[in-house]
């Protein structure tokens, strides 16, 4: 009855025995994005009765409005790694500029962070799932010094870690490193993250697609293209299903589970994307590539391969099942 099931910190122990000369340093910063996370998913969960809701009439540096919680998981988020003995620096999607910490422990520490604190806060209201992505790096600029932009801007490929949790209907924290993705489920009642989905792999082909189709208009002719594969002309056709949660975490979450296709292309006044490449698309990506899955800007850029030129730069991206993306992409050739 009573199955064991290996918390977060357990199975990261756990790995570190199974690496000798790991330094646990990367265990003690997932750890502390776990902590910060549970803090969030506190407030989100009685977001509700806790009149936290709505805008905080406030716009971010990319002009949208910034609602209440939004704010709240950036704090929590800021202030956890600014306790970590494990993070040098972070970069928001809610702050302009990147955040040094300056004690010497934390200068110290070879780990930058990206994120995005609150993803899909357009469903906050609407009681519909939302999420924080991550991204983790190893600085460039030497130990015990401040770290710099360039810790900042390199490309997806150079990940050491990435991930996301996901506040739906229940809770879950799922993360990649080099090595493997691992899934784990917040139990509310011991308050931990236990290891429910191991090595995860996303299923190479699926009948799942998903894309903001109110924009279809408004695509390149390429792109239609490529959406226009999974759309049935008629009852001889394979067909497929549609989804769109508005929510990336959630969109990358059912296609890491069940298969399928995300995509973001460019449209309107979004003329490079709407999604931020270093806080949303190399994140994930690096999840996706790391589960046997693919992720591409293009016809021609993988996603990774992608050298970041500015913290808040967006990125037009085509993500999932490798059969999917491998079609999506011959079409937009
Ligand atoms: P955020 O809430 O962090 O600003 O991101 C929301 C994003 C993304 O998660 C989602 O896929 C997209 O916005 C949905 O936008 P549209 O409804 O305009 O397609
Ligand atoms: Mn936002
Ligand atoms: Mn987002
Ligand atoms: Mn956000």
């Amino acid at each position: 009855m009573n199955k064991r099931v290996m918390t977060l910190d357990e199975f990261t122990i756990q790995e570190l025995r199974n690496y000798p000369g790991a330094t646990g340093q990367l265990s003690g910063l997932l750890r502390d994005i776990g902590l910060a996370s549970k803090r969030v998913n506190v407030e989100v969960n009685k977001a509700g009765i806790a009149d936290i809701l709505g805008e905080a009439g406030k716009t971010n540096v990319q002009g949208e409005a910034v609602k209440k919680l939004d704010e709240f998981a950036n704090d929590q988020l800021i202030s956890t790694l600014r306790n970590s003995i494990y993070c040098c620096g972070v970069a928001s999607e809610e702050n302009e500029e990147f955040i040094a910490f300056e004690d010497e422990l934390s200068m110290n520490s070879k780990y930058v962070v990206l994120m995005d604190p609150l993803d899909g806060s357009g469903n906050i209201d609407v009681n519909v799932s939302i999420g924080t992505i991550f991204s983790v790096y190893r600085r460039l600029s030497p130990n015990g010094t401040r770290c710099t932009l360039e810790d900042f801007l390199q490309p997806g490929s150079q990940q050491i870690a990435a991930g996301y949790i996901i506040y739906g209907s229940s809770t879950m924290l799922v993360y990649a490193t080099r090595r493997s993705v691992q899934g784990f489920t917040l139990d509310p009642s011991i308050g931990e993250f236990c290891l429910s989905h191991p090595n995860l792999k996303v299923p190479e082909d699926s009948d799942i697609f998903s894309v903001n189709v109110g924009y279809y208009h408004l695509y390149e002719e390429k792109v239609r293209n490529a959406i226009d594969l999974f759309m049935a002309k008629d009852n001889t056709q394979r067909v497929y299903r549609h989804r769109f949660v508005g929510c990336m975490v959630s969109e990358i979450h059912r296609t890491l589970i069940q298969g399928g296709i995300f995509m973001y292309p460019i449209f309107g006044k979004y003329t490079q994307g709407r999604l931020r490449l270093c806080y949303e698309c190399n994140p994930m990506s690096f999840l996706m590539e790391k589960a046997g899955g693919m992720a591409i800007a293009d016809g021609e850029r993988r996603l990774l391969d992608i050298k970041p030129t500015e913290l808040h730069q967006r990125i037009p991206i085509f993500i999932g099942s490798k059969n999917m993306v491998e079609a999506v992409k011959e079409t937009l050739r």
